[in-house]
């Protein structure tokens, strides 16, 4: 599946404004892509237009070379699923198991499939024995586990995770990135914002926004790598590249703890 943004800019009706000032990017083949930018940077809101939830003021959204409108936006979300940012907003159902179910219904998946589908991403994300539990008793953690659960059931083309793992404990974050592992082995595309620069450092593709704007669109590693384009984005460097940079700093001249820890920022 191929998207392209051109020239998107997007206002919400209350600013004055524009959140998103002119994205352009384009993915077009099965990639595991990783948005990061400062609070208010306008990360949630290209989420939301990727989804059709919100459409752009001005510019122009294409999947498959086709420009995305209300007419085929049905079609299209089929293939493109979201974990929301607060996970508080993405429940119908009255139960756990009713809500992932809730998302295959409307897939039009037959009965005997949905129950094991349903099951099946229970068990991925550890939380089976909450199926019968009304989605707002649970933990903000927990709320993320069944919601990530949820898009796993409708297996997506494309999975847009919007800070999916912000309230997960280190095992539940250990876990999901595992699940994303597999994803990418299955040749979807993962979309992936965080403020989790460790995390972000997994992916293969980085776009940094600031402001509304792309201020780098690049493999990862050198996004990450560049000191002067995090600061500047209000970000810093994850573990491993920082503690690298800093011991260069002082002369350190072990050459095997260099490469170390290069290798294990580069480490997938
Ligand atoms: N529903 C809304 N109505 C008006 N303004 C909004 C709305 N949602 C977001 N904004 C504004 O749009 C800008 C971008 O918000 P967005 O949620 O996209 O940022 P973000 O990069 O996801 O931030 P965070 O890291 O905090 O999640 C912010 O200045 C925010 O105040
Ligand atoms: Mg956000």
């Amino acid at each position: 599946m191929k998207i392209v943004f051109d020239n998107v800019k997007f206002q919400y009706d209350s600013m004055k404004r524009n959140v998103l000032k002119g994205i352009s990017f384009t993915i077009d083949k099965p990639e595991w892509i990783s948005i990061i930018g400062h609070n208010g940077s306008g990360k949630s809101t290209l989420a939301k237009i990727l989804v059709g939830l919100l459409s752009p003021t001005f510019g122009s959204i294409y999947v498959n070379d086709i420009e995305l409108n209300e007419e085929n936006l049905y079609e299209i979300r089929k293939h493109i699923g979201i974990v929301f940012q607060n996970p508080d907003n993405q429940f119908v159902a009255t139960s756990v198991e009713d809500d992932i179910a809730f998302g295959l219904e409307n897939n039009l998946i037959e009965r005997e499939e949905m129950i094991k589908r349903v099951d099946d991403v229970l068990n991925l994300v550890s939380m089976k024995e909450f199926k019968n539990e009304m989605p707002s008793n649970l933990s903000g953690g927990q709320k993320q586990r069944v919601a990530i659960a949820g898009i796993l059931a409708i297996n997506p083309e494309i999975y847009i995770l919007d800070e999916a793992t912000s309230m997960l404990d280190p095992k539940g974050r250990e876990d999901f990135l595992k699940i994303v592992k597999m994803l990418k082995e299955e040749g979807k595309t993962i979309i992936m914002i965080t403020h989790d620069m460790n995390e972000a450092l997994l992916t293969d593709r980085c776009i940094v926004l600031k402001d509304g704007e792309i201020i780098k669109d690049a493999k990862t590693i050198e996004c990450l790598n560049d000191y002067e384009l995090l600061k500047s984005s209000r970000l810093e460097m994850p573990s491993s590249l920082y503690v690298y940079h800093e011991l260069k700093e002082k002369n350190y001249d072990n050459k095997e703890v260099l490469n170390a820890l290069w290798e294990s920022a580069l480490k997938k």
